[in-house]
C-alpha cells in the first residue's frame, strides 16, 4: 500500500536539492560525470511523480553559484549535459503541460544554453499542470542581492520611496515571486544544510532530508517525504491552539 498522504495535505510547491551524484559514481569507481548523467534520469522520476500527485510547482537546484568553482572538466561536462537535456526534454515537458522556468545568474552560461533557456520559457503552456523551475547558476545570497540592486535602482531613479520597501515588495523581486512559497524542501545525499539555496523563500518551509543519493531517487523516497509532511503541524509562529482553531 502506498504511504501517500491525502490530497488535502499535499505540498503545493516542492523545492529539492538534488545532491549525491558524485558520490553515487565514486561508489561505483566511475567518473563523477556518470553520476550527473544518472541524476538527469532521477529528474524525470521526480517530475513524473509531481504530475501524478498533482503537485503544482517543483523547484530543482541544478547548479549553484559556488558550483562554478568545481574542476573545469566537471563544469564542462555539466554544461554539455544541461544543453543535451534542454534539447531532448523541453518539448516533451511542454506537451505534458509543464511550464519550464529558470532562476539564477545567466550571464556566465554559454550562449547556446542561454538561448535555449529563453526559448523554453517563451513556449510555456498557457494553463500548466506543473511549473518546473530549474535553479541554475543560482545562489540565495545572489537572489537577495539582485533584488536589492533592483530596488535601489528604482529608488535612485525616484520611482520608489525607500519607506515603501517592505517584505512583500522584496518578495516580489526575488526568484519564484509568482509561485506560493515552497511548502516542502527535500535534500538528498545525507547532508543537513541549505547550501545557499532559497534563503528568502524557505522561511517557513518544512525541511526533509534523506541519505538516498539523488540518482537512486524513487517514488518510495518521495512518498516517505510527503507522508512526513502530511503529519506535521505548520504553525507559522502561532500557537497550536490557534492553528487548530483556524482549521476548525
Ligand atoms: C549534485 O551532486 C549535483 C551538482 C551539484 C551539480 P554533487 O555533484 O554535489 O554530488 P556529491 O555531493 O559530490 O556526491
Ligand atoms: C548543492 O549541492 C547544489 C546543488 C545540488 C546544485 P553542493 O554539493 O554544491 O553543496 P555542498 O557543497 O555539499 O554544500
Ligand atoms: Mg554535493
Amino acid at each position: 500500500m502506498s504511504a501517500a498522504p491525502p490530497a488535502a495535505r499535499l505540498p503545493r510547491h516542492l523545492a529539492v536539492i538534488m545532491d549525491g551524484n558524485g558520490r553515487w559514481a565514486e561508489r561505483r569507481q566511475r567518473p563523477r560525470t556518470l553520476g550527473h548523467r544518472a541524476g538527469a534520469k532521477a529528474v524525470q522520476v521526480c517530475v513524473d511523480y509531481c504530475l501524478d500527485r498533482g503537485i503544482e510547482a517543483l523547484t530543482l537546484f541544478a547548479f549553484s553559484s559556488e558550483n562554478w568553482n568545481r574542476p573545469q572538466e566537471e563544469v564542462g561536462a555539466l554544461m554539455k549535459l544541461f544543453l543535451r537535456m534542454l534539447d531532448s526534454e523541453v518539448d516533451e515537458l511542454h506537451r505534458r503541460g509543464v511550464r519550464v522556468a529558470f532562476i539564477g545568474e545567466r550571464a556566465q552560461f554559454p550562449e547556446a544554453i542561454r538561448t535555449r533557456m529563453a526559448q523554453a520559457e517563451a513556449a510555456a503552456p498557457a494553463q500548466p499542470r506543473l511549473v518546473l523551475t530549474i535553479a541554475a547558476g543560482y545562489g540565495g545570497r545572489w537572489d537577495i542581492a539582485q533584488a536589492c540592486r533592483h530596488l535601489a535602482a528604482e529608488a535612485a531613479a525616484g520611482r520608489l520611496d525607500p519607506d515603501h520597501i517592505d517584505e512583500a515588495l522584496v518578495g516580489r523581486h526575488v526568484g519564484l515571486a509568482d509561485l506560493p512559497a515552497p511548502d516542502l524542501f527535500i535534500r538528498t545525499g545525507g547532508d543537513l544544510r541549505i547550501s545557499n539555496f532559497l534563503l528568502w523563500q524557505l522561511a517557513y518551509t518544512e525541511l526533509w532530508f534523506t541519505e538516498t543519493l539523488w540518482p537512486d531517487l524513487d517514488r518510495t523516497v518521495l512518498d516517505a517525504a510527503l507522508a512526513d509532511f502530511a503529519d506535521r503541524e505548520r504553525r507559522f509562529g502561532l500557537t497550536s491552539a490557534q492553528v487548530a482553531g483556524s482549521n476548525a
